[in-house]
């Protein structure tokens, strides 16, 4: 038995989705752990693309069990959304390989309402661009123990009760400091009441599946995400997402002891992006951002809203090593850089004059942050055909050599293309 937990080291969309997708051959349980339908995972396969938000990234493999655990925040209408949309493209799921935590808390239709009206509520430079899923408000309730559990959606005077008296205080909420419209409780009972029977198959114990599977000797794999920078304890705060994403939160969001974690894998892309508010210390705002934006097709698997492109961030990339404890990396959208004369990589920050090798923890120091680059020559060779390190030419050996020494940590897996098979394998992250 071998456990993976795969996190994003940048700001989300490092193209995690292909990665989990593709060691799901070495897995038979594949778990996401925190987060909710923030997420946009992109799988191309027989280059057919599939967009997950919510359902682990192995579903398209038939004989594994998905899992949904605790620590992810669950719209049951983008649930059924989900299972929906991969039933009428002929991938139909049942619950023999898709199971549902009963400790998941839901995402409820004032949790939506609160996030896009506080949004719109925030000043200019303070909006912190959610996905306005809701994601933020529903992990406040379960913070503050106001939150309604999956399990409760199968005992209907229990949710009830709890959806009245949470609708009662958001209503008031809404309505007077926020000048948005209020909901009506009889209603989200009915949608909920739909939603119920329609998940009651899926709902389980995630934590002893998990534990079962162990046991029993098998492989799990375990899907982050958002990415390290987007990390409510250790990100850009406010400028992040109200999960932990680090790797520690598989523990906590999945229920297994941090003994049983014996491999964590990095995904990082070779430049960097960022969707949404917040600082970016080695954002492009010239024809070298545009470059990479369109060439990568950088829009969020999400929102559709086009993504922010900059150089590679060490500094980010170190702190991500440390704090995920990273045994290796991915590196994905390395075809991305071809074309480029020069390709800079930032090294360290400079911060009123002193020099800084980690992200500062003042949000006005972040935002004062100047990149100290280091620069490398690029190379015009298109790699997306190539299958082995060798292949590349000398310039992006160059620049994966200084990434692995800058992150002290090995390359295992190089991705040049959004397909499975545009991948150079240098090392199983299972072994
Ligand atoms: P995730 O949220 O980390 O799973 O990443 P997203 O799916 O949001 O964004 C990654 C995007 O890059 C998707 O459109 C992928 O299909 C695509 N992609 C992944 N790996 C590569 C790669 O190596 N090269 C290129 N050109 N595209 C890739
Ligand atoms: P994946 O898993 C990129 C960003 C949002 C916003 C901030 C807070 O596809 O990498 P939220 O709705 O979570 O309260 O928004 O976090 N964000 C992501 N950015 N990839 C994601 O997920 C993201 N999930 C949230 O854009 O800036
Ligand atoms: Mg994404």
């Amino acid at each position: 038995m071998s456990t993976l937990v795969v996190v994003g080291t940048q700001w989300g969309d490092e193209g995690k989705g292909k990665i989990v997708d593709l060691l799901t051959e070495y897995a038979e349980v594949i778990v996401r752990f925190q987060g909710g339908n923030n997420a946009g995972h992109t799988l191309v396969v027989d280059g057919e693309q599939f967009i997950f938000h919510l359902i682990p990234s192995g579903i398209l493999n038939d004989d594994k069990l998905c899992l949904i655990g605790n620590g992810v925040v669950i719209d049951p209408s983008i649930f059924i959304q989900e299972l929906e949309g991969l039933a009428s493209r002929g991938r139909p799921v049942t619950a023999d390989r898709l199971r549902l935590s009963l400790n998941a808390h839901l995402i409820m239709p004032y949790h939506k309402a609160l996030d896009l009206a506080r949004e719109a509520a925030k000043a200019e430079g303070k909006k912190l661009g959610t996905t306005g899923r809701g994601i933020g408000p529903c992990y406040d309730d379960k913070i503050i123990r106001n939150g309604i559990k999956v399990a409760d959606l199968l005992d209907s005077s229990l949710f009830r009760e709890k959806l009245e008296d949470n609708v009662k205080e958001k209503n008031f909420y809404l309505t007077k400091l926020l000048n948005a419209d209020p909901l009506d409780p009889e209603n989200i009972y009915a949608e909920f009441q739909d939603y119920a029977e329609r998940l009651a198959p899926f709902i389980d114990n995630v934590s002893i599946l998990i534990d079962d599977a162990l046991h029993s000797g098998k492989n799990v794999l375990f899907e982050g995400a958002q990415g390290t920078q987007l990390d409510i304890d250790h990100g850009t705060y406010p400028f992040v997402t109200s999960s932990n994403t680090v790797a520690g939160a598989a523990c906590c969001g999945a229920g297994i002891g941090p003994s049983k974690i014996n491999r964590v894998l990095g995904i990082c892309k070779a430049y960097t992006t960022r969707v949404g508010g917040g600082p970016f210390p080695t954002e492009l705002e010239d024809e070298v951002g545009d470059y990479l934006q369109e060439k990568g097709a950088e829009f969020g698997a999400t929102t559709g809203r086009r993504r922010r492109c900059g150089w590679l961030d060490g500094v980010v990339l170190r702190d991500a090593v440390r704090i995920n404890g990273l045994d290796g990396l991915a590196i994905t959208k390395l075809d991305v850089l071809s074309g480029l004369d020069q390709i800079n990589i930032c090294a360290e920050y400079d911060i009123s004059g002193t020099r800084h090798t980690c992200m500062p923890g003042n949000i006005r120091e972040v935002e004062s942050i100047k990149p100290i680059y280091r620069t490398l020559s690029g190379w015009n060779e298109d790699l997306s055909r190539m299958r082995s390190f060798d292949d590349l030419p000398e310039e992006a050996r160059d620049y994966l050599k200084t990434i692995e020494d800058m992150a002290g940590t090995p390359i295992m897996l190089i991705s040049v293309g959004p397909n499975r098979e545009q991948t150079i394998f240098l090392k199983n992250p299972f072994e």
